[in-house]
């Protein structure tokens, strides 16, 4: 579907429309690329996609219990639909930053998509411009942001940072965000260290190890020195960069049976595992990070509410309340539990958004029922790719606004903005 036929169809049923298309494929022998909902999407990537890969994005820290709390608080709140209100045309759209989404829908920065598709984040950057929903550039990505920047037109994309040891890196990194036209910076909060993952621990993998998700670093000037120069570089400013993981993967053979790995490709790798982050961080740092940009920057992990209110006193523009998708701390309180809390405490100073265990339309609603501003989705769209590539993706984003607008309409609103919180009821 283009740009323009999802615009004004938007404007009219958006949900209707994605029906009908589904509906009318059917007369003619076809079915959706990827299934619907998300267990079913789920089941067909544990079948289908290599198991480390499918290991490292569906797996969560220590019993995956924050990844259970993160789906039961969804399961706690249900939706109270009203009838009788006209709702023959809806709007689904909300403001962010100044910028009109077709959704309150973002999606979420996923590192090392290379390990679940050749395209990785090309892929994924080329659906989200289709639809015009904002894509969150991984710092751990497995495409250059400039690449994925340039398929994307002049589609909504923000750039997510992982606070380096180094602060030239970090200057160097928001500067190439500004440039390749994000129109915000996301601080990463609650990956100072990375979280203790069983099912990547007993397959001794982790994809960064072996070069996958590095290509924000390997395209960086700053990093490139700090690794000593000895990144392959391509033609005309463009890095080889698909060849690395393979050049990588091949060290890492080499290390395994000669235990001598040739300087360049391990200097990669160490200088990524010692600078990739920084544990002493403390919201003392926040003032550097403000005096690098002049773009909104938004705090990916909050989770309580004094946190929200210290960083109002940073003077941040927005939060994202999350758990990483339950990823680092194990035995932690849903994401979902964690956000009247936060939005108590902003008062609508800034916009606060949510993710973790986002699975459906009616998950968007009662996300934005609760007071977030909008939603990110992360592992249904990375099984999607891994699936079906930038189809797959294409159709997650679809089905996604598609019951949200669906479901917004069948419980009796138009718009977001009407929303009430008489449409929820704790169970
Ligand atoms: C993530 N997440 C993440 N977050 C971030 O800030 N930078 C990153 O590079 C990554 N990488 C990453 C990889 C994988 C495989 C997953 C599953 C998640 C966290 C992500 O942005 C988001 O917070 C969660 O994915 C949201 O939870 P759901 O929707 O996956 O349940």
């Amino acid at each position: 579907m283009s740009q323009v036929t999802l615009r004004a169809a938007a404007r009219e049923s958006f949900g209707r429309l994605r029906q009908s298309q589904i509906y009318t494929g059917g007369v003619f022998g076809r079915r959706p690329e990827v299934p619907t909902a998300w267990a079913a999407l789920d089941r067909q990537a544990q079948r289908r996609l290599p198991a480390r890969a499918y290991g490292y994005v569906a797996g969560g820290a220590g019993s995956e219990s924050t990844m259970a709390a993160d789906r039961a608080a969804f399961d706690r709140w249900r939706l109270v639909p009203r009838m009788l209100h006209d709702v023959s045309v809806r709007d689904t759209s909300v403001e962010l930053f100044g910028h009109r989404l077709p959704a309150p829908l973002l999606l979420a920065p996923i590192g090392a998509l290379g390990i679940v598709h050749r395209d990785g984040d090309l892929a994924v950057a080329r659906a989200a411009a289709t639809h015009g929903v904002p894509l969150i550039f991984s710092n751990q990505a497995s495409v250059a942001m400039e690449r994925c920047a340039a398929a994307m037109g002049d589609a909504p994309r923000w750039f997510q940072l992982y606070w380096s040891t180094s602060d030239e890196l970090v200057a160097s990194l928001v500067g190439r965000a500004e440039r390749a036209g994000c129109s915000a910076i996301v601080v990463t909060l609650d990956t100072t260290m990375l979280g203790w993952r069983p099912r990547d621990l007993d397959r001794a993998y982790l994809p960064f190890a072996v070069g996958d998700g590095l290509a924000q670093y390997t395209s960086d000037p700053v990093f490139r020195r700090l690794a000593g120069s000895t990144v392959p570089s391509g033609p005309a400013g463009r890095p080889r960069l698909t060849e690395l993981p393979a050049l990588l993967r091949s060290v890492a053979r080499m290390v395994s049976t000669t235990g001598r790995p040739p300087g360049s490709a391990r200097a990669i790798v160490q200088t990524f595992l010692q600078t990739y982050s920084r544990p002493s961080l403390t919201w003392d740092d926040l003032p550097a990070l403000r005096s690098l940009t002049s773009l909104p920057i938004v705090l990916k992990g909050i989770q309580r509410g004094d946190d929200a209110r210290r960083a109002l006193d940073a003077g941040v523009d927005g939060l994202i309340v999350s758990t990483h998708g339950g990823r680092q701390v194990d035995g932690a309180r849903g994401a979902l539990d964690s956000l009247p809390e936060v939005v108590a405490a902003v008062g609508g100073a800034v916009p606060v958004l949510m993710d973790s265990g986002v699975r459906s339309g009616a998950d968007v609603l009662k996300a934005v029922a609760l007071g977030a501003r909008a939603v990110c989705v992360g592992r249904p769209y990375a099984l999607a790719l891994g699936l079906a590539g930038r189809r797959g993706v294409d159709e997650v984003l679809a089905n996604l606004i598609a019951e949200f607008d669906l479901t917004l309409g069948l419980c009796g609103y138009h718009s977001v903005a009407e929303l009430e919180s008489s449409v929820l009821e704790r169970v």
